[in-house]
Order: structure tokens, then sequence, then C-alpha cells
């Protein structure tokens, strides 16, 4: 098991209880953003919401970056309209990719659903090269399985 993988079993039970009995949008994710950003060390960690045809800036932690993103554009935005979760090793490799920050170099981005429909993403950045794993991809997907189960469910 590598380190990281501890680190998200941890995480989970972490999240759990930050997010239990907090029934407010932002608090939920800013929480979760902070958590995920600085317990696995990301320099980029956070929130995208749709709103109309775009992703507006949520909740981060990290250097200042783009506030809108449009459906289908960037990482981000293919995450959103593909409705799958993107690894992207490096980068400067992916057609179409949006550099908020120079120092990004591979990314993540998991989309999160209400049932069918996806209302937000969670896009982590790394300053390394080829730094998300199946297993970053298995654990973050985990975490907003939670998350989205708190912030949708009946
Ligand atoms: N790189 C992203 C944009 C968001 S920032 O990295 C925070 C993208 O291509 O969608």
């Amino acid at each position: 098991m590598t380190n990281r993988t501890e680190i998200y079993q941890g995480l989970h039970a972490q999240l759990k209880g930050l997010l239990e009995g907090e029934d407010d949008l932002v608090a939920s994710l800013a929480n979760t953003a902070a958590l995920i950003s600085q317990e696995l060390k990301f320099f980029w960690g956070g929130f995208y919401l749709g709103k109309n045809n775009e992703l507006v800036l949520g909740p981060f932690q990290g250097p200042v970056a783009c506030t809108r993103i449009q459906k289908g554009k960037g990482v981000c935005g293919s995450s959103w309209q593909e409705n799958k979760t993107l690894l992207v090793p490096d980068v400067h490799e992916f057609p179409g990719h949006i550099a908020c920050s120079a120092h990004s170099q591979s990314e993540i981005v998991i989309p999160i659903r209400n049932g069918e429909e996806v209302t937000m993403v969670l896009d982590v950045d790394s300053n390394q090269l080829d730094d998300f794993s199946e297993d970053d991809k298995a654990g973050l997907e985990k975490l907003m399985h939670l998350l989205q189960d708190h912030l949708y469910a009946a």
C-alpha cells in the first residue's frame, strides 16, 4: 500500500466528520478543498461549479485561478461535458488545457453528480509531472462520492 493510499483512508473518515451536520454548500466545499490540498500536499485543489453553460470558480486552496471555464474547454470543462474523471499526466499534452498557473504540470478532474447531472467538478493540480496514479483516482472518487451523497442524498 502506497503512502498516499493510507492517507486517503484517513481522509475519508476525516471528511465524513467534517461534513456531518453541516448543510451549507460553501462551508462543505471549502473544508473539502482544504483537507485534500493540505493533507496530500497538492499545489492547487478546489471546485468549479456549473452555472448555465460554464463552470465558475468555487472554494479552493492554492494560488489565484481562472474564474470561468466554458463547457467542453480545458480539462475541467471536458470532464464536465464528458461526465467522467480525467487524469492528465502532462498538462502540456492535453489539447486546450487552460494554464491558470505555469506551475501546474499534471492534473485530475472528478465530476460531482446530483443523480445523472454533473453539478460541479473537483480539480486537483500538481507541480510535478505524472503525479496522479490510479490510486489517486480511486481515492479522490471515493471522497467525491461521500461529498455528493452528503450534498444530494434525499
Ligand atoms: N487547468 C484547468 C483550469 C483550472 S486550473 O488548473 C485551477 C483546465 O484546463 O481546465
